[in-house]
């Protein structure tokens, strides 16, 4: 029975392209994880809106995100899909959660020290510091017991879980403590121009990441270029100079779902330009269902609309209730109004 499911929370940013890496390390453990949990998946934009964003473009963006989850094998008639900033209760317990982090906890964020180290000084805005106590509302206004996500977002688990352990020991048990989930292999994809840098969709160079929306030849081309090494010999490792070699490894032991030995018994003795087309096949072969999917949905707006809102619904008043407890707990008295 559903009420007796444990609960999932995660989200993804509509900023830019999803890559591969969204998917490998997101997108399809979620997929699996909607037959044994309750799941909600959010499309993240009010964490989008911490660096600048064009309107017409958050818009369009949100939308594919939507699309995209329902595409990678998200059912709607399962899981409850919605837009963070169509359910007010996180922008408000966000706000609660930012009057209890401390600065020092905020500061040593490496998500923020990257991307502030990105801006001017004076234009970082606010809330790209305070973006984990927004992070941790998400998570913790649905009592989430397990939070799916890729390697990069541990340390905001982390920081999840100190600041609901904070807000218990202060106001007594009101939160679950989330646990981090992250994939066997493929919890960090890297660049494919640069495999010691984590694949990211706001890396601009062309050759850095494999789109979801990416046509067959154009994910042939990126593969086929991605950095290797002249030391020609197939293996899993953990050397930078490696690097290269390891992550198309990676990707192709992540989608052909087969153990780190089969994949190296697979490759032994052949070269790069064997394993590269391999890789190729491999995310074409799970790309190209996707995006004819994908493309039947984008079109259908009143359809992705409709799960959007009900998703919304059904959110609100898990969310709600979690709000209304923390409201309460903290000292804030209760609003009659109808409103
Ligand atoms: P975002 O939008 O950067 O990424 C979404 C998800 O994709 C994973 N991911 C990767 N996994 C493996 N290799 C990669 N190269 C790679 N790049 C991205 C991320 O780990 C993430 O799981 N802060 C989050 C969004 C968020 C969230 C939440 C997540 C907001 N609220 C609540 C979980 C729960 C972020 O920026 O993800």
């Amino acid at each position: 029975m559903n009420t007796q499911k444990k609960r999932v929370l995660s989200g993804i940013q509509p900023s830019g392209n999803l890559t591969i890496g969204n998917y490998i390390g997101a997108l399809r453990q979620w997929v699996e994880e909607q037959e044994h949990y309750e799941c909600y998946f959010c499309i993240v934009d009010l964490h989008a809106i911490t660096v600048p964003q064009d309107p017409t473009a958050l818009r369009e963006k949100t939308r594919e995100v939507a699309a995209l989850y329902i595409a990678s094998g998200l059912d709607p008639e399962k899981v409850t899909i919605f837009i963070q900033s169509h359910v007010t209760a996180h922008a408000e317990l966000g706000w609660i959660l930012t009057c209890l982090s401390p600065l020092g906890w905020l500061y040593r964020m490496t998500q923020f020290k990257d991307k502030a180290a990105k801006q001017q000084q004076e234009s970082v805005g606010a809330g790209l510091l305070n973006y984990p106590a927004l992070m941790a509302a998400d998570i913790l206004l649905y009592q989430a017991h397990a939070v799916p996500v890729g390697d990069d977002q541990r340390q905001h688990l982390e920081f999840t879980r100190d600041l609901a352990q904070r807000f218990n020991s202060l106001y007594g048990e009101t939160f679950v403590i989330p646990e981090v989930m992250v994939p066997k292999a493929g919890a960090r994809i890297m660049g494919l121009d640069n495999p010691t840098a984590k694949m990211s969709k706001s890396e601009e160079s062309e050759y850095h990441a494999v789109y979801m929306l990416d046509s067959p030849a154009q994910v042939k081309k990126k593969i086929m270029r991605a950095v290797t090494d002249s030391l020609a010999e197939i293996g899993f490792s953990d050397d930078p100079e490696r690097a290269g070699v390891n992550n198309l490894l990676t990707i192709y032991q992540a989608l052909s779902g087969q153990t780190g030995d089969e994949v190296m018994q697979q490759f032994a003795g052949r070269g790069y330009g064997d394993l590269k087309k391999a890789v190729v096949e491999q995310v074409n072969s799970h790309l190209e269902p996707l995006q004819a999917r994908y493309n039947q949905l984008i079109h259908e707006a009143g359809y992705l609309d409709g799960i959007l809102a009900r998703g919304a619904e059904k959110a609100a008043e898990m969310a709600e209730h979690t709000l209304n407890t923390v409201k309460e707990r903290i000292g804030f008295l209760p609003n009659r109004s109808r409103r």
